[in-house]
This record gives C-alpha cells, structure tokens and sequence, in this order.
C-alpha cells in the first residue's frame, strides 16, 4: 500500500472552512516500523494537518515511544518526567501510572487492568468533572447521560520540564454504549454529543485565527508564566463549569507552602507558537497553571486605536488573568463550530516527551 493521508469524517456542525487541513487519516504505513522517507512525510503532515489518526495498528509501549521521540530526536526528557505526580497523591495527575518497561508511557482508564505490559494487575481511575469542577452536573442528569469537559490542557509539566512538541494516544479497549451529551454550564446552553470515552481536541490555530484582532495583537505580545509545582499548586482549586480553567477563590496553595522550588525552574512561554512548516501561528496557554502574564507594548508606530494593554503590562491578580485567557480561548471551544472530537479509549496509553 502507499502512504496516504485522507480527511477525518467530521460532526455535520464543524466549520469546514476552518477545519479543511485539520486532522487526516493515515493509511499504508505501520507506525512501528517507518523508513526516513515515511517519517519524513509523516512529520510534516502532523505539523500541517495538527492530528494524525492510524487505525487498527498494533504498537509496543516502546514502539510507541520511539515514534513519538522521533519527532524530538535530541530529548530526553518526557511529558512528566520522573514520575513525580505518582508519588504525590496530593496532585491532581495522581492518575497517570507510568508502565514499568517504559515510563515514558502512561496507562489511563478506568477500572481494573490484568496482566498488562509488566502490571499484574492496577485498578485505573480517570478523574471526574465532580471532583474537580466548582459545580457539578446533578446525579440525576448523569444518569441521564448528561455530563461535562474535565480540563482542557495541553500535556505538559510547565515546571522544569519543556513541553512536549507531540503526543500520542493509544487505544487498547473502547467502551461502547449511548452517546453523552457534554453540557458547557456556562449560560449559552452549548451541548456536544459526544461518544463514550472521548477526549476533545480544539485547534490552537483555529483558537487564534477566530480571534478579534485586537486580541491576536495582544496574544502575540502577550507571555504566560506558570506556576512552580502548577499542579500542587492548584489541587484545592476547582474548575469552571466548561473545564476551561479555574474559578477565582483563593484556594491556590500558597507558593512558600510548595514543595522546594527554583526560580530558574519556573516556566514561561510565549502565548503564541509559530508552525515552522506552515507558518500558521497557534494559541497554546494551559489555562488552569497560569499565573503571571507579561506583555509587551505596541511598536512606537503601530495603530493604538481599540488596542488592549497598548503599553505592555504584567498581569499578577489571577481572575483579571483568568478572564482574559477565557476571553481568548471560549469562541474556541464552542460545539457547533470549532470541537472536534476523536474516539476514546476506556483504557489508553499517552505518551509524551519534552
Ligand atoms: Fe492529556
């Protein structure tokens, strides 16, 4: 078979004039095993189309990792790194088990695993919007089928670690049963069918094109900075209805009450990604970890009419911070234009490296 790269079959609702290039089918390939001229293509299909799905392909754990490093050949650093959220239960990613053999690779789910890679047997628990939102779809309406985003993130540490420039999922068992209705809660009555099991992807480039351009203008001047140990930091804190970041109520734990942290650790990245192979410019902001914002002012000559923070800035109070990523991120999540979603797994592994 040749190597092809087909479109992905979309809700009838998408947008298909922000979606064309989004997401492909790969078919005539085994990802476990790549010639140089295979990859090639590959990355630069991933870097244009953002999503990449191979279906009924088989892959070690250390397959999987080979081809997700392929695409950073020089790290060797991964997702997470040393396993520190397992041995801190406080932390919200206290789910994620690294497999034995190759802990680069992390098993999720939900439910009890045998005899899996090395693990004799481990009873997954996929964190739920319950315990993590401020509100909460009501058991009755669960039980109906209704339910909500977790968290929107992009896998990455954000403290020590440098994010990963790709990730990969793989499904092992999907569970099967009635579509869920996924509820936004948030006053717009947004709802997304959505099947059992599913992780969302949104598009960072669609995020930032279907921006105001007084946005893009601040967006491009505009650096997050996280905070240390992001995800202690934020355990007693709970989410916006949508997952779409935290709700503002003091309950961060105090840095001085963190684990050990450097300054040199701390984490801070431009709002704004440029793709070096379609030189498309991507929005990628983890709202949940952010807790400084630094932005730079417009050049001396540049148009200042309607032009947030014209000045520069540095952003310290967290809901003026929390509102303005919301303000950015929201229009890009919202079901009947811009959510995609992809089939997931009861029980998946993700691989990531930094
Ligand atoms: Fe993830």
């Amino acid at each position: 078979m040749v190597l092809s790269f087909s479109p992905l079959a979309f809700p009838p609702t998408i947008d298909s004039a922000h979606f064309g290039d989004f997401g492909r089918e790969v078919s005539g390939v085994q990802p476990s095993y790549l010639s140089p001229e295979e990859f090639a293509k590959i990355e630069k299909a991933l870097y244009k189309h953002d999503l990449l799905l191979f279906r009924n392909v088989i892959l070690t754990p250390q397959q999987q990792y080979e081809l997700v490093k392929a695409f950073d050949p020089e790290s060797e650093q991964y997702g997470h790194g040393n396993r520190e959220f397992e041995k801190n239960k406080a932390s919200i990613l206290s789910y994620l088990k690294g497999l034995p053999d190759v802990p680069q690779v992390q098993i999720i789910g939900h439910g009890t695993v045998r005899d899996h890679e090395g693990i004799s047997e481990v009873t997954l628990k996929h964190g739920r919007h319950p315990e993590f939102h401020k509100t909460r779809v009501s058991e009755e309406d669960e039980a109906k089928g209704f339910t909500r985003f977790l968290r929107w993130h992009m896998d990455a540490a954000l403290y020590d670690l440098k994010p990963p420039k790709v990730t990969a999922l793989y499904g092992i068992k999907v569970p099967e049963g009635p579509m869920h209705t996924v509820l936004y809660d948030d006053g717009t009555g947004d709802e997304l069918e959505v099947t059992l099991g599913t992780t969302a992807f949104v598009s960072g480039k669609v995020m930032f094109d279907i921006m105001p351009r007084e946005l893009k203008s601040l967006a491009l001047r505009s650096r997050a900075k996280y905070a240390p140990h992001p995800f202690l930091w934020m355990r007693n804190a709970k989410a916006k209805p949508t997952g779409l970041g935290l709700e503002t109520e003091g309950l961060e734990t105090p840095l001085e009450e963190l684990p050990a942290w450097e300054e040199g650790k701390v984490k801070t990245y431009p709002f704004i990604w440029k793709n070096p192979v379609t030189g498309g410019l991507h929005l990628q902001v983890h709202p949940c970890a952010i807790i400084e914002v630094d932005i730079d002012p417009l050049p001396p000559n540049a148009e200042r009419q309607g032009a947030r923070f014209p000045e520069g800035g540095r952003l310290t109070d967290l809901q003026e911070i929390r509102d303005l990523v919301y303000e950015m991120q929201r229009p890009g999540i919202a079901p009947n234009v811009w959510v995609f979603y992809v089939l997931v797994p009861s029980v998946l592994t993700e691989s990531a490296i930094s």
